[in-house]
């Protein structure tokens, strides 16, 4: 049996819809876009959506929108993918980086030893914001971070790009923060056939700054008010993102049910099984198990045709793109412990009893436990 780690969903209604914005001539930007954006900051339950090119130029316009520039500081996790950072680079910030918690998302406990202590090195004039990312589609610990900021005086941007959908006391994450940024890359809870991003936001000035930039800074076609860039949404994708948000819901119910399938199959095993907090409405972009043995269970799997990965063998503060950049980087505990023993399983909303009993029953084997 072959289990992929992630398969994006297609059916017939996508196919049709893509034909017809090739038929309709119009390509960027169109009324897929801006109705997309509209359902979009509804199903968020903010007032403004702005599609971007991906979840990586969504946080770099959040960022620019908020004025984060040369000399500011930015909190971020380590433990996330390496875009998240990339775009406090590129405004010119410096990313600090903070540790976890069980959950595997920012430790606000940490942020908070951070901030008592001021800025970590000279270069940092002042810590501008937060970048909590909902990791793995589990939320972080939204209201101490926003208790944090309010006291400290920071923003927090939220990095959903992992979480659509995903709840934080009855709350979306994205509508929490300043902003809430998006990916839909094609392994992602809501995807499109491509690379494609999302900006969330209630407040007007920053909808209305992401808008311009991501359109050369223009409002009007030639007159252009911003130096901005081209990170502009498509046609073909808007129409695919517009049924693929019809059915996230039902999506992240499925990743639900798998994940409780997993956590039935694999109880009584030496690993620690995701961990969600009773606040928290998990969409289980990933399921992710540690061992001390990931190596040999993830070949032992591979050879099965069960594919794992890992989300993320290097955490960012140890990138080489890192460590050339900012020198050495103070050590992150709970993060650096992790990163060995943390496994990836097959998550996606088609993945059937069958798979999932076949993905337990080829751990507890590796184990040593046939048949228990
Ligand atoms: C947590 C996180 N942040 C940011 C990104 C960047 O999104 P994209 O690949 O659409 O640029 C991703 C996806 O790779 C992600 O998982």
């Amino acid at each position: 049996m072959k289990v992929p780690l992630s398969k994006p969903y297609v059916d017939q209604d996508m196919r049709q819809r893509v034909l017809e914005v090739i038929d309709s001539g119009q390509y960027i930007l169109g009324k897929h876009s801006k109705a997309f954006e509209g359902e979009f900051a509804r199903f968020i339950g903010v007032k403004h959506a702005v599609l971007t090119s991906s979840g990586t130029s969504s946080i770099f316009l959040g960022l620019k929108a908020l004025g984060v520039g040369p000399g500011d500081g930015v909190l971020v996790p380590s433990l996330t993918a390496f875009p998240t950072v990339e775009p406090v680079f590129h405004v010119g910030a410096h990313p600090i980086f903070v540790d976890i918690d069980e959950t595997f998302t920012m430790d606000p406990n940490h942020i908070e030893d951070i901030l008592k202590k001021g800025s970590p090195r000279p270069e940092v004039k002042k810590i501008k914001g937060i970048v909590p990312v909902h990791l793995y589609g589990h939320p972080a610990e939204v209201d101490s971070i926003l208790d944090l900021a309010k006291r400290y005086d920071l923003f927090v941007l939220e990095d959903c790009c992992q979480a659509h959908g995903a709840k934080y006391k009855g709350r979306r994450v994205g509508s929490m923060g300043v902003a809430g940024c998006f990916s839909f890359y094609p392994s992602k809870n809501l995807t499109v056939f491509g690379d494609g991003g999302i900006l969330v936001t209630s407040d007007d000035a920053i909808a209305k700054t992401c808008r311009m930039l991501r359109d050369h800074g223009r409002q009007e076609k030639y007159e252009h008010e911003l130096v901005g860039y081209n990170m502009r949404f498509n046609e073909i994708q808007a129409a695919v993102g517009r049924l693929q948000l019809q059915r996230l819901e039902g999506f992240n119910e499925s990743r639900r049910k798998i994940a409780r399938w997993y956590n039935d199959g694999l109880g009584g095993l030496p690993l620690i099984l995701p961990k969600v907090q009773s606040w928290a409405e998990a969409v289980f972009h990933l399921y992710v198990i540690q061992t001390s043995k990931r190596d040999e269970l993830s070949s032992y799997l591979n050879e099965r045709g069960v594919q794992t990965g890992v989300h993320y063998p290097i955490p960012n503060h140890q990138q080489p793109a890192v460590l050339n950049t900012l020198g050495q980087q103070p050590k992150l505990k709970k993060t650096e412990e992790v990163v060995d023993k943390i496994l990836s399983l097959p998550m996606y909303p088609e993945l059937n009893r069958e798979q999932a009993d076949f993905v337990c029953a080829s751990i507890k084997e590796f184990f040593g436990k046939k048949g228990s």
